[in-house]
């Protein structure tokens, strides 16, 4: 009987610690881990902590950290407070971070046809745009990647652009003249599109347009609703339109040789890690982004218009000749997916 008694204390015992762990493929204990073996991982991204991104981040760090028992320790930096703009990719490349995330916007530079999802009006949902990443545009991006030494590791959403400014309510192409808007830095077919719509697009660092829209150094910007909201754009524009024309998303990258260094187990756990954060991340990023719609309607600082079909058809003609930009950039081929997209 006592027997039964202690076998009965050990298996509740034994319960309670594997519930506690929340996982099984933990390696070792973070005590045993000697500094000498620890793999230090810097991810480092540019935007607030309560964002689709800097959730994701987060979880990816926390449950990585766990995974592997402390042997990896992911760290993350958000807010540019390590790398800005335009330095996160070569700070990648030469190892001074080992992940970021970049928009897709943010790879043109170097990866011109990454900015086929800067085409207006080309994605209609994210399924969609999954489809194309698991089609043949996803692995002729891809391919890009690697050739560059580049490793993906994932692609992250955030959401679709709305317009904010502060001049006016944007409503017609006309809307637009001769305003300063805000564009990511490195794409040329976001300058396309705002000079199509008679706008001055003007390059700028993420870290930097807070300031820049308070001091009306420019006008206006697009931007997803939980980066307007993250960053207080909100404060300095008093009209939005809820256009819903451009999509913002990620490419979750590392560079192959920090990776082919890796060993194989911790490989395996960042990949599975990534994977499972990645569908959560893409259900955070519609749930975020209604609720900072929601914040913004509450504000009572902002006017919000939301496009009407017919307003949508108008933009859409203003925006016809940035096909042309898209072929000369991405080819033919590519550029042909995108382009029979948006006629459709
Ligand atoms: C921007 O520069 O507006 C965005 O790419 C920021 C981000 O990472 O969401």
């Amino acid at each position: 009987m006592k027997l039964f008694k202690q076998l009965k204390l050990a298996l509740a015992a034994l319960f309670l610690l594997t519930a506690l762990s929340g996982c099984t493929e933990q390696l070792n204990d973070w005590e045993q881990v000697s500094p000498k073996e620890k793999i230090v991982i810097k991810f480092s991204h540019v935007v607030s902590e309560d964002t689709p991104k800097g959730l994701a981040a987060k979880r990816f760090a926390d449950l990585v950290n766990h995974r592997t028992g402390g042997r990896v320790e992911v760290q993350v930096f958000p807010n540019s407070t390590l790398y800005r703009d335009g330095e996160e990719i070569q700070a990648l490349l030469s190892g001074a971070v080992q992940i970021i995330a970049p928009s897709t916007s943010k790879l043109g530079d170097m990866f011109p046809r990454w900015q086929i999802f800067d085409m207006p009006y080309a994605f209609e949902s994210f399924a969609d745009i999954n489809r194309s990443m698991e089609g043949k545009i996803g692995s002729s991006l891809y391919e890009d990647l690697e050739k560059g030494g580049i490793q993906p590791l994932a692609f992250w959403y955030n959401g679709f652009k709305q317009i904010t400014s502060r001049e006016r309510p944007i409503i017609h192409p006309n809307d637009f003249k001769d305003l300063r808007f805000r564009i990511m830095i490195n794409s040329a077919i976001l300058e396309e599109q705002f000079s199509r719509l008679g706008a001055i697009p003007v390059k700028m660092q993420f870290n930097e347009v807070y300031q820049a829209l308070s001091s009306s150094a420019i006008d206006g910007q697009e931007n997803t609703t939980s980066n307007i909201v993250s960053q207080k754009f909100y404060e300095t524009q008093p009209y939005l339109t809820v256009s819903n024309h451009g999509f913002l998303g990620y490419s979750v990258i590392t560079s192959q040789d920090f990776w082919s260094e890796l060993p194989p187990d911790v490989r395996n756990i960042i990949q599975e890690t990534m994977k499972e954060v990645s569908l959560w991340e893409m259900e955070q990023a519609s749930i975020i982004n209604n609720r900072d719609m929601e914040k913004l309607r509450n504000s009572g600082k902002i006017e919000i218009h939301v496009q009407t079909p017919v307003e949508r058809e108008e933009w859409k003609n203003a925006l016809k000749s940035v096909d042309k930009k898209l072929i000369e950039i991405a080819g033919p081929d590519l550029a042909g997916e995108i382009i029979n997209k948006t006629g459709q």
